[in-house]
């Protein structure tokens, strides 16, 4: 067993376990990746201040996300194709979440379906939706989702069409994956990564196949997929969902403080900052760094999550620092499952709030609800050097 002191580990291993298609899909970012990068190298320029005969016993990670109470900060992300990235993948870091505190959020995408994850899990999970043109399964999802106990709906507004990510269409991502020569080669590799898939039934994307028109099988989704992801989201289109659903409503993607200023109108209680992990509009600045901005535009008005970049819980306590009231982590949870399932799920959580907990504890804070710009050192311009042109209109 080896020994797991980081979510770095985690990720090694995980890359040599998970086939190459899917390994690509999680660890990219849009055209160049600047976006993607940015997001970890940024939290690398955030220093922090060492604080010193502190009374630290007794220390406290709990806190709320949406009214929830969480043992720390750290929620799972919505992320596509998990059920790929192991077999029954959506089900086993829904159960590591629950036991953790956390709350996990199914996407739209996933391979097990809402009704899977909800059979296997007792608390209730958050489902992340993707606005379709067709009203009729957006309405049929939501649905199932508030029956299988959902309280709370993310709903994702950066991803009306997709941004280009080399790999996948390199690799021609699947699910499952096509057999070509190269991915037979490949898969010859990743035994024991079979072996779990061929003991599931669930290798298709579950939420979709089956209830959505049309669609009976992985030939006709990906095109129905391209023709579904609705262009025409708007304000008025989320203001009728926010109206529809019944729980609480966290809008995923925001990362201006304009934005964030319209998502606050809408009724929702929650934003994600977030570029979608640098996997959208490349050239984007990094989530950390448009984080003070929005918090100063509406952090007094609307509780503010962030994600994109975590990969420790000194990253989280970064975030928390600049004023984000909790974070979501994706790719780090995906590499402790790709590489160890359920329990993999649960050594990331763990790397994280362990290094969460001591980070907090040598800046010399012992609640995380204490924990403010003053335990950070940022270097000066971190805001950017950037400008808005003047308009010419
Ligand atoms: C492989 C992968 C698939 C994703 N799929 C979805 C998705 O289906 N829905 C969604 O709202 N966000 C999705 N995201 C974005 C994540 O929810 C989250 O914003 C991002 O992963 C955060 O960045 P991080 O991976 O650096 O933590 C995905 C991210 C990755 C890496």
């Amino acid at each position: 067993m080896p020994v797991i002191t980081n979510i770095d580990d985690l990720h090694a291993i995980y890359r040599r376990r998970v086939p190459k298609m899917f390994y690509d899909y999680c660890q990219s970012g849009s055209w160049t990746e600047q976006t993607f990068r940015e997001n970890e190298t940024d939290f690398d320029k955030i220093r922090l201040r060492q604080r010193v005969a502190v009374d630290m016993e007794g220390r406290s990670l709990k806190t709320t996300m949406v009214g929830r109470e969480v043992s720390m900060p750290v929620a799972l992300a919505p992320v596509g194709l998990t059920g790929m990235q192991h077999a029954d993948g959506e089900i086993l870091a829904a159960q590591a979440a629950e036991d953790f505190g956390v709350p996990f959020t199914l996407s739209t995408m996933s391979i097990c379906s809402i009704e899977d994850v909800a059979r296997k899990t007792q608390a209730p999970f958050w489902f992340q939706l993707y606005v379709m043109r067709d009203e009729e399964f957006v309405d049929n999802l939501i649905g199932r989702a508030e029956a299988a106990g959902c309280d709370t709906l993310v709903i994702t507004l950066d991803l009306q069409i997709l941004g280009q990510r080399h790999k996948d269409l390199k690799n021609g991502l699947s699910a499952p994956p096509k057999l070509t020569p190269a991915t037979i080669a490949n898969l010859a590799t990743k035994v024991s990564w079979g072996l779990e898939m061929m003991g599931t039934p669930r290798r298709q994307f579950g939420n979709i196949v089956g209830h959505a028109k049309g669609v009976t099988d992985t030939s006709s989704l990906s095109s129905w997929t391209a023709e579904q992801f609705d262009p025409r989201l708007d304000w008025g289109k989320i203001r009728k969902l926010r109206d529809k659903w019944k729980g609480k409503v966290i809008l995923k993607g925001i990362l201006d403080p304009e934005d964030a200023r319209q998502a606050l109108e809408m009724g929702a209680d929650a934003i994600v900052v977030s570029n979608h992990g640098g996997r959208q509009l490349d050239g984007a600045l990094s989530s950390i760094r448009m984080l003070p901005e929005i918090v100063e535009a509406v952090g007094d008005k609307i509780e503010i999550h962030m994600d994109g970049g975590i990969r420790s819980g000194q990253d989280v306590l970064k975030a928390v620092a600049l004023g984000a009231r909790a974070t979501y982590i994706g790719r780090a949870f995906i590499y402790g499952l790709g590489a160890m399932g359920k329990k993999g799920v649960t050594h990331a959580l763990e790397v994280i709030r362990k290094e969460l907990d001591t980070t907090m504890a040598l800046c010399g804070e012992k609640d995380i609800h204490d924990v403010g710009p003053h335990v950070t050192l940022v270097p000066k311009g971190f805001r950017g050097e950037w400008e808005r042109p003047a308009s010419n209109s």
